[in-house]
């Protein structure tokens, strides 16, 4: 059977050190500061919007929301996000995506400070992740990327398979898993024998949004799966898109959905915010 990779409990640790780290700042009268700006009523993204919240304030972070109605002007949004760029007390800002129809969502996140960048999303800062310099890096790749590095898999020369193309998790992976000397193959869709693929894998990452679709008898043994997929099924229960007690079977670890990629993904967030704000406090001297 599997080894669990422990999200919640890797996640935890990580938290304890950002909120040490935060301490030490706002000793030297720094404090980190994030501004997330919800547009709408969409339930899932207010859900988020308060996890992040609640994250901040248990680490010091400071935090400050910014509610707009979903008949927000695009106009009005960007003035919002040229005042968060030019606030000193803002480290971070980050816009929950999606966004209502009417708004341009990639001129929004273009319009943000490279800076303050802390979702990782403008080309900016998706351009530095290609060539590798990134000034901040997309919160649940960089997620699986602590959490791999965290149970000690080393990626150099292994066989990464990333079935996902999205800009937010597939594409910024393939990247960081590159950058770290994986030999990577993205699947998506259209993918022709993807059994196969996945077969042929020591690392698998799962991210396309599809319940279960990775099948448990895919997985090579010994390989490690990570599931980024969130899904829910019926009115409560939430599955990964991998076929987790099947691929257990296989697998040498694996991530549970939930208590695996998610809560890394926030604490990533809080990462940025601290990175921001320490390089902030090295520009005051
Ligand atoms: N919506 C879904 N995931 C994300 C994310 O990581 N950042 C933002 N800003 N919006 C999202």
């Amino acid at each position: 059977m599997a080894e669990l990779i422990d999200g919640k409990a890797i996640a935890a640790e990580l938290r304890g050190q950002i909120s040490t780290d935060v301490e030490e700042l706002m000793a030297i009268g720094v404090t980190p500061g994030l501004a997330v700006v919800l547009v709408g009523e969409d339930p899932a993204s207010r859900v988020y919007v308060s996890m992040k919240e609640k994250a901040c304030a248990a680490t010091g972070i400071y935090s400050v929301e910014h509610k707009l109605s979903a008949e927000v002007g695009e106009a009005e949004l960007l003035e919002l996000i040229a005042e968060l760029n030019g606030d000193e007390k803002i480290d971070g800002i980050l816009v929950q995506l999606p966004l209502p129809g009417h708004i341009d969502e990639a001129k929004v996140l273009e319009a943000i400070s490279p800076s303050k960048d802390v979702d990782g999303f403008h080309p900016c800062n998706v351009g530095r992740l290609v060539t590798g310099n990134p000034v901040f890096q997309p919160c649940t790749p960089s997620g699986v990327m602590k959490m791999l590095e965290y149970i000690g898999v080393e990626l150099k020369g292994k066989d990464v398979v990333i079935v996902g193309r999205s800009n937010i998790v597939g594409k910024p992976l393939a990247l960081m898993c590159l950058a770290e000397h994986a030999t990577v193959t993205i699947c998506h869709s259209r993918t022709v024998d993807l059994p196969q693929k996945v077969a042929a894998a020591d690392v698998v990452i799962a991210a396309v949004g599809r319940p279960e679709m990775i099948k448990g008898d895919w997985i090579k043994k010994g390989a490690i799966v990570i599931d980024v997929g969130v899904n829910r099924v019926g009115e409560k229960k939430l599955v990964g898109d991998v076929d987790f007690i099947a691929a257990s079977k296989n697998a040498a670890a694996i991530t549970p959905v939930p208590g695996g990629v998610g809560p890394m993904t926030i604490t990533m967030l809080l990462y940025n915010t601290l990175v921001s704000a320490k390089r902030r406090a090295a520009k005051k001297g």
